[in-house]
């Protein structure tokens, strides 16, 4: 194995528990597998695993045959200064138990704990080959895929059992290994290539993580069928024997994810079906094995004509599912995008995801940073992921989601996610989907604190300052107002205001010389406010009561249009591609200051990468305020350079 980062999991993270003598009772893989890590801690720092029952009293005991109530993942923990009880009910709560202490650093821990859904999955967007346009990891910033590389399988798994075992320290139990745009080579994966998934999925299952796979809706066709049509029946034949084949494989095989009908993927809708139909067919004959589908969301128009206002990328989603509510069987997820466009750095809350009482619907975060700097930036996203899972400004997601996804940042990077901070971007996401309440400040300490276990305090310090709000800064010097977009198009990097205002993939601004935003109300606009529960429809609707964050969201508002901050919309517009850009500025002196408190490569990593963090919030700042100076006419009321 190429030398990597231990990330969240260095050995001296290890050292307190290390250090304790552990009777471990149970057994199964599971077992075995915590009590293989816990042995290697002792090794190391002098403690002592002994298994079975019986013998002398150890200062961590840790059991099966608790309370059922603690369901298959839950534990609860017990005990004092001396001595730790962790019991669960089934194996994949020790597992979980023993990273808990783990990111306790021993300080006594009392309370019973269960993930708040049973599903915490990342998507991975990775290809077999690479692809000519979007490289082998779709999206992805981290280099090449970490489980294929030039065509074939990678050998050297070790790599992947390391990455599993990171996953499952931070709560993740389920994994899709390709992307979800399944091209050719990859839609072999689900026959002949098969192999390869397995293999794959025998090192995640050590981990307590099951795997699923991307697959084509039109892969009877892929392989000779003359339609996929979801109700001829030769297709669904031909999912039955597919789908028997991979549990005879694969026996805890997670299930299948679909894009259909999406940017271009095959679908029912080529059928004249509708995407419960298609759905439903792949969940019949999974659930025939105890799988479920994923079946995404992300349906719109992306051939649509700019100049007709009438059509809206945000309402697009809800108008195509919500007519099928109740329609899907209980083994579909139907997978969301938290927002209802595509990812950007400020969006409400998809209003989908409150419109399906009847269908168990799945939260889609990225964690790669397509849109948010793409892990050359330095963006902490669980605030942002913590805003819309407790309602800051919408409903709050994690009081209907059934399950939490997100699309994976990493590849194989020595630092894994490129940007060695984008590390606390894939631990963050894990934990919120186990417990969304939790405080994305104090996660950020739980990373900081496995990540450079024994740092001076300094070191913390300065991650607050430069994590915590980073979303925010990234906010503040790139699309004003919650517009989004504004990006290169394609690759998505760096500014460009008109990139997508007059293309047909329906993400516009519609910025003119006395104003800028979307008009989505009821009254004059797309109808989209109007698709939210109450308090949220009359709160967007109103210029006066929508939040600052997302006025340009759901308003077209002239340039002197005063904001609830007292600010209008231009001196906003200005102020914060100001700040945003300093603030840009001052993280890396704050981080200059850290030289020697991280290990030379990742100080070294993190330094390169906020010179292009600087250089590019200065781009952003000078092309929006530039942009909107000569559209409004307006200059800055602090008269500071626009050009
Ligand atoms: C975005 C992204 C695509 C991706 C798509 C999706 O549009 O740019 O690369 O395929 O989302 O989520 O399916």
């Amino acid at each position: 194995m190429t030398e990597v980062d231990a990330a969240w999991l260095p050995p001296q993270a290890w050292r307190a528990i290390g250090s304790r003598r552990i009777r471990v009772t149970g057994s199964g893989l599971l077992v075995d597998t915590v009590a293989g890590e816990l042995r290697q801690a002792c090794g190391r720092f002098g403690g002592e695993v002994v298994r079975g029952t019986g013998g002398e009293p150890c200062d961590l005991e840790m059991s099966l045959g608790g309370d059922e109530s603690l369901g298959p993942e839950g534990y609860a923990l017990t005990g004092d200064d001396t001595r730790t009880v962790l019991r669960a009910a089934r194996p994949h709560g020790l597992l979980h138990g023993m990273f808990h202490l783990l990111r306790s650093d021993d300080a006594p821990v009392h309370g019973t704990f269960r993930p708040a859904v049973p599903r915490r999955m990342l998507d991975h967007w990775d290809n077999v080959d690479v692809h000519p346009v979007m490289g082998q990891v779709e999206r992805g910033y981290a280099g090449g895929s970490l489980f294929w590389r030039a065509g074939r399988p990678r050998r050297d798994l070790a790599r992947v059992t390391a990455y599993a075992r990171l996953l499952a320290s931070c709560g993740i139990n389920a994994v899709a290994l390709n992307n979800v745009n399944v091209h050719a080579t990859e839609a072999h994966l689900l026959t002949d290539r098969l192999g390869e998934v397995a293999e794959l999925a025998g090192v995640f299952r050590r981990y307590g993580i099951r795997t699923h796979l991307s697959v084509s809706f039109a892969a009877p066709v892929l392989h000779g069928l003359d339609t996929a049509d979801p109700l001829d029946v030769w297709v669904r034949r031909w999912w039955e024997k597919t789908t028997a084949q991979v549990y005879a494989t694969i026996p805890d095989f997670g299930g299948y994810l679909v894009k259909a009908d999406s940017e271009g993927r095959p679908g029912p809708f080529t059928y004249g079906r509708s995407h419960a139909d298609g759905a439903n067919l792949l969940a019949d004959v999974l659930a025939a094995h105890g799988g479920v589908v994923h079946w995404r969301a992300f349906v719109y128009n992306h051939r649509q004509d700019w100049r007709d206002r009438g059509v809206d990328r945000a309402r697009a989603a809800f108008d195509h599912f919500t007519p099928h509510d109740g329609a899907f069987r209980d083994n579909v997820v139907l997978q969301v995008k938290h927002g209802p466009m595509d990812f950007q750095a400020r969006e409400p809350a998809s209003p989908l995801i409150v419109a399906m009482p009847e269908t168990q619907v799945g939260v889609e975060f990225q964690v790669t940073q397509e849109y948010t700097g793409q892990q050359r930036h330095v963006c902490y996203l669980a605030p942002m992921w913590s805003a819309l899972l407790t309602g800051t400004h919408g409903p709050a997601l994690a009081e209907v989601a059934a399950e939490f996804v997100a699309v994976a940042n990493v590849g194989d990077d020595p630092f894994w996610t490129g940007h060695p901070l984008a590390q606390a971007n894939l631990y963050a996401f894990g934990r919120l989907a186990w417990d969304p309440e939790l405080d994305p400040a104090a996660v950020l300490d739980e990373w900081a604190g496995l990540t450079f276990p024994r740092a001076p305090r300094r070191l913390f310090d300065a991650l607050h300052a430069i994590m915590d709000d980073s979303w925010r800064t990234y906010e503040r010097y790139t699309a004003p107002l919650g517009v989004g977009f504004m990006v290169r198009p394609g690759h998505h990097y760096g500014p460009d205001v008109d990139g997508y205002e007059y293309t047909p993939w329906g993400t516009y601004h519609h910025a003119d010389r006395d104003g800028v935003g979307v008009d989505r109300t009821v009254a004059s606009g797309t109808g989209c406010a109007g698709l939210y529960p109450k308090p949220w429809a009359q709160v967007y609707e109103s210029p006066d009561e929508c939040p600052d964050e997302l006025a340009l969201f759901f308003h077209h508002l002239p340039y002197e249009h005063v904001l609830r901050s007292g600010v209008t919309v231009i001196q906003h517009i200005y102020d914060t591609h100001f700040a945003g850009a300093d603030e840009a500025a001052g993280m890396r002196e704050r981080w200059a200051e850290m030289a020697g408190t991280v290990p030379a490569a990742k100080f070294e990593r993190v330094r390169e990468l906020l010179a292009e963090q600087v250089r590019s919030a200065r781009e952003w700042r000078d092309q929006i305020n530039a942009y909107f100076f000569r559209k409004s006419g307006v200059p800055d009321a602090k008269g500071r350079q626009i050009y």
